[in-house]
C-alpha cells in the first residue's frame, strides 16, 4: 500500500464537533490544548447553570474568546442546552445572530450535568419544529436513562423509543447523534438517507469495555456513553475511517480534575484534547486508511453544518514515539491525559 512509506501528512486544519471547555480556570487550561490544533469546535453547554438562552450563549462565548491566549486561531461554535421551557423564538434568534450553532438534547439524568435535560420530548416539539424548519442541527446524547435499562444497551434502546419517533414526527430535522458507541447507531445513520450524521470520539475509536473494567477499575478510561465490547469498536473505527460523510470527529474531550475522577462515584469523562490527532493518525495508519483521516477529521464535520472547511493546514509527521505530558495542570488540580495504550508515532508539525 501506498500509505506504508507515509511519513508527512498534510491535512486542512481539522475541528471538533463535540467538546466540553467548561469555564474559569478549567476553561483557561484546556482551551489551548484545542486550539493549538483545531481551527473550530461546537462548544457543549453542559456548565452549572446550563447554557439555556442566546444571551447566556454569547456570554459564554465571550468568556471563551478572552481566555484565548494571544495569536491563537480559534472560533467556538455555541450550542443551547435543551430544557423543556426553551422557547423556540429565543432559538430562532439565537440562530439568525449566530450566537449558536446548534441545540443539544440531554436526556434528563443521562450524564453530567444533565438534570434540565428532557424527560417529556412532546414539551420540545415546538422547539424541534422550529429548528427544523431554519435547519439548525440537534446535538443528540443517545442514551436513555430508564435504570431498569442495562446501561451497554442504552443507546441502541435510545434509537428505538426516542430517536426513531422524534425523526418520524419532525423529518426535516437535522440531527448529530453524538458519541456513538455501537453497530447498532452506525448502522442506523448508515440506513438513513438524510439529515442525520454522527460524531465518533477518539477514545472510542480506541478501547472497549475490557480497558475500563479488567484487570483493575481504570476510572480514567470511564465516559459516558461508556465504552462496548470490542465488536463495537470495530464498527466504529470501520465507520470512521470508511470516508462516509456522516461520520466526523466530535472528540468529547471532557475534562475533570483526578480527584473527581479518582473517588467512589468518579466523574465520567475523557480528556483528550491535547494528543487527539496524534491518536486518530496511529488509528487511521493501523486501518491503512490515513488517506481518509481528513474526511474525518476536517471536511464532512463543516459539510454537514454547512460550513466551509479551514483554509489552514496541519502537517503531521510520523518519528520517534511523542511524548505527550501523562497530565494537565489546571488552577483547580491536574487533569490526566487520555493514554491510548500504544506508542504515538504521528507528532503535529507547529
Ligand atoms: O463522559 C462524559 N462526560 N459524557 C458526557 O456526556 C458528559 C461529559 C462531561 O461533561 O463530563
Ligand atoms: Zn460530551
Amino acid at each position: 500500500m501506498p500509505e506504508r512509506n507515509l511519513t508527512r501528512l498534510t491535512l486542512r486544519r481539522p475541528d471538533d464537533w463535540h467538546l466540553h471547555l467548561r469555564d474559569g480556570d478549567m476553561l483557561k487550561a484546556v482551551l489551548p490544548e484545542t486550539a493549538r490544533h483545531f481551527g473550530r469546535a461546537i462548544v457543549m453547554p453542559n456548565l452549572v447553570p446550563p447554557v439555556v438562552t442566546a444571551t447566556q450563549a454569547a456570554a459564554y462565548r465571550a468568556r471563551i474568546m478572552a481566555a484565548l491566549p494571544a495569536g491563537m486561531d480559534f472560533t467556538p461554535l455555541m450550542t443551547l442546552y435543551l430544557t423543556e421551557d426553551t422557547d423556540p423564538e429565543d432559538v430562532r434568534q439565537a440562530h439568525a445572530s449566530g450566537s449558536a450553532s446548534a441545540v443539544k438534547l440531554y436526556p434528563a439524568g443521562a450524564t453530567t450535568n444533565s438534570a434540565s435535560g428532557v424527560s417529556d420530548f412532546e414539551k420540545v416539539r415546538p422547539v424541534l419544529d422550529v429548528m427544523a424548519e431554519i435547519g439548525m442541527p440537534l446535538c443528540v446524547h443517545g442514551e436513555v436513562t430508564d435504570h431498569a435499562i442495562d446501561i451497554f444497551d442504552r443507546e441502541a434502546v435510545f434509537i428505538d423509543r426516542i430517536l426513531k419517533p422524534i425523526r418520524k414526527k419532525v423529518p426535516d430535522l437535522r440531527v448529530v447523534m453524538e458519541h456513538v458507541t455501537t453497530q447498532d447507531a452506525v448502522d442506523y445513520v448508515r440506513d438513513s438517507s438524510k439529515n442525520l450524521a454522527a460524531t465518533i470520539t477518539t477514545h472510542h475509536l480506541i478501547i472497549n469495555r475490557n480497558h475500563i473494567l479488567a484487570g483493575g477499575i481504570k476510572p480514567h478510561f470511564y465516559c459516558l456513553p461508556v465504552a462496548k465490547r470490542e465488536a463495537h469498536r470495530i464498527a466504529l473505527v470501520q465507520a470512521a475511517v470508511s470516508g462516509d460523510k456522516r461520520f466526523f470527529l466530535g472528540t468529547d474531550s471532557a475534562p475533570h480534575t483526578d480527584a473527581n475522577k479518582l473517588m467512589a462515584c468518579g466523574c465520567a469523562g475523557i480528556f483528550s484534547a491535547s494528543n487527539t490527532m496524534s491518536c486518530l493518525a496511529e488509528v487511521f495508519e493501523v486501518a491503512g486508511r490515513l488517506g481518509k483521516l481528513e474526511a474525518f477529521t476536517s471536511l464532512n464535520g463543516p459539510a454537514y453544518y454547512g460550513l466551509p472547511p479551514n483554509e489552514k493546514t496541519i502537517t503531521l509527521v510520523k518519528g520517534d514515539p511523542v511524548q505527550y505530558p501523562a497530565r494537565l495542570e489546571t488552577g483547580d488540580g491536574p487533569v490526566t491525559v487520555f493514554d491510548p495504550g500504544f506508542d504515538l508515532h504521528w507528532r503535529v508539525e507547529v
